[in-house]
């Protein structure tokens, strides 16, 4: 069957990792999540004290170390699970604090951040049969992807959903704390100049609030199949 590039794209904790890992497991595609890149960007900008304490990045110093900078996906044996190496060091834990996330909306808005970790995810695309989620996979990284998906909820869903997911693995949250970085982030990346966050014009929009993850899937996985029997 010919293999398709499938984009999950919408706002931060949204479920589309959720969403995008179960359904390239269930199609037997390989996973990206696009925004560990970025997070993975920023923690070694924070490590390397290129964040003033204000929160503004410094573009030159980081633009300059980006050859340095090497971001690798390897599977944990245990779970199954792809998870981040940053020049050779497991950070998956580590980019999902709140100290990254509270800094990944400015690092992201760099040009020169987006287009080379625009060019990794298309390299890692190059044979087709990805799911990569992100904000802008469907109209920047792959405008010719098979399959864009839009993914949606209100920000006190999401926040939830952020909150809880922080508490089950055992970091530190507060829910107003949450709540007010999900809205930060969400501004910032609707309106950063270079590939905001939009819903690409042939992407379906997905509105998950009340919906269930078993629903959701079951409708993934029909659409998919909608769209690889129209390309045979
Ligand atoms: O999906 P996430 O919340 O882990 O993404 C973290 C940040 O990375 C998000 O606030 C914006 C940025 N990002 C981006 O600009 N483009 C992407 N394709 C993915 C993420």
């Amino acid at each position: 069957m010919k293999k398709i590039i499938i984009a999950i794209d919408g706002y931060s904790s949204s479920g589309k990792s959720t969403m995008a890992k179960a359904l390239a497991k269930a199609v037997g595609y390989v996973y990206v999540d696009s925004g560990a890149m970025y997070r993975a960007v920023t923690l070694y900008a924070l490590d390397h004290g290129m964040i003033a304490p204000d929160g503004t990045p410094d573009a030159e110093a980081l633009v300059a170390a980006l050859p340095g900078i090497e971001i690798r996906f390897e599977v944990n044996p245990g779970t199954g699970l792809s998870e981040t190496l940053l020049n050779g060091v497991n950070v998956e834990r580590e980019i999902r604090s709140l100290r990254v996330s509270d800094h990944v909306s400015p690092v992201s808005a760099i040009p020169e951040v987006r287009e080379r970790l625009t060019a990794m995810q298309r390299e890692l695309g190059h044979d087709r049969g990805i799911v990569m989620d992100g904000r802008d996979i469907g109209t920047t990284v792959f405008p010719d992807a098979e399959m864009k998906v839009f993914v949606d909820a209100s920000p006190q869903v999401r926040a939830r959903r952020r909150f809880k997911e922080l508490q089950e693995k055992g970091m530190p949250a507060d829910y107003d704390a949450v709540l007010k970085n999900i809205r930060e982030r969400d501004h910032i990346d609707r309106t950063r100049a270079v590939s905001p966050l939009r819903k690409a014009d042939d992407a379906v929009v997905l509105v998950n609030d009340h919906i269930s993850i078993p629903e959701q899937m079951a409708w993934l996985i029909d659409l998919y199949h909608q769209i690889t029997s129209r390309l045979q």
